[in-house]
């Protein structure tokens, strides 16, 4: 008798506090520095105005991760663990991961990401594609709480490996970046590991285009979080009264993006409050961080990584790092 189908089993551990999310929102557009945070940029049109940008010719993080990953792919495996628990951190599609399930052959494969839906409906398709990896999705904001030890515990024997690809670790300030890596390193035990993407510093122009391309992707991408806003916190931005910008900020090592306010108005951000704003004002909506390869193996060994891979590109604009416990 052949086995029902295998359901992706789920756990959410999301706590969603809207009231307090909408009162942070607020706050932080009230605030003299006004920054909206990065993650109200992916509502649906938001994912898929991303995607799109990930195919942009100027736009080339994912691209060379991808190129890094598949030429050193072999090499990659042989130094990774067979029989894992594979952690997709932030896995949206899982389409990242599932390059990796027929080389590296897990016993399990833990999506973790924000969206529920999504989330089940990229397992589901997982599971009847590879019936011998058990699918596990996780619905966290790990960016926030990590806890995944109870989970991994099930399966003493199986080391877990953390894949976080994309360079989103650059989202984070390095001291919140670090934060990250040495939760990830306290699940990792003796014999887990972290195979991370991270982009690297590299000339002014080819990061800025990269944030500012042509076609204007990047720029409805940022316009778009507005529309967000407006709906969280029934708030009335208008898009064409803000123009995008992206600079590469070289003391800090990061991109920088903006909604810069065309005119002096007000906008009325629910609530009863009206934030003005100047012209030339402006929102701050993205930090991208970049790092030098030994910069990032620096922090790694802070987190408590003892040992690391590395790959890179011909052209060394991105690197793969795999950390090891
Ligand atoms: C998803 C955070 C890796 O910083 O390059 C792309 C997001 N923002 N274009 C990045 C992004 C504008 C992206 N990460």
């Amino acid at each position: 008798m052949t086995p029902a189908l295998a359901v992706p089993r789920l756990e959410n551990t999301l706590v969603e506090d809207h009231t307090r999310e909408h009162h942070l929102l607020r706050q932080h557009l009230l605030h003299p520095a006004a920054r909206i945070d990065s993650k109200y940029f992916y509502d649906d049109v938001g994912c898929e105005l991303f995607t799109h940008i990930c195919e942009l010719d100027e736009y080339y993080p994912t691209r060379t991760e991808a190129t890094i990953l598949s030429h050193c792919g072999a090499e990659i495996a042989a130094v990774l663990p067979g029989c894992a628990q594979w952690i997709d951190l932030g896995c949206g599609d899982c389409s990242k991961s599932r390059k990796w399930l027929d080389k590296v052959q897990p016993s399990r494969l833990v999506g973790v990401d924000i969206a529920a839906d999504f989330l089940q409906h990229s397992l589901a398709k997982i599971a009847i594609s590879h019936p011998g990896v058990e699918c596990i999705g996780v619905v966290s904001d790990f960016t926030q709480a990590l806890e995944l030890r109870d989970l991994l515990s099930e399966q003493p024997l199986s080391p877990p490996v953390f894949f976080y690809p994309g360079s989103s670790i650059g989202n984070f300030a390095r001291a919140e970046a670090l934060q990250l890596l040495r939760r990830i390193r306290e699940h990792c035990g003796e014999h887990g590991k972290l195979l991370i993407g991270v982009d690297l510093i590299k000339s002014r122009d080819v990061l800025e285009a990269a944030y500012d391309d042509r076609e204007g992707v990047t720029a409805a991408f940022n316009l778009n979080v507005l529309k967000v806003v407006n709906r969280e916190l029934h708030a009335d931005f208008l898009l064409e009264n803000f123009r995008h910008d992206a600079v590469f900020n070289e003391f800090d090592s990061r991109i920088e993006m903006r909604l810069v306010s065309q005119k002096h108005h007000d906008v009325s951000l629910g609530a009863g409050s009206v934030r003005h704003f100047d012209q030339g004002e402006s929102i701050l909506t993205e930090y991208s961080y970049k790092y030098t390869p030994a910069d990032f193996a620096a922090m790694l060994a802070e987190a408590g990584f003892s040992r690391h891979h590395y790959w890179t590109d011909a052209q060394h604009w991105f690197g793969v790092f795999l950390a090891e416990a």
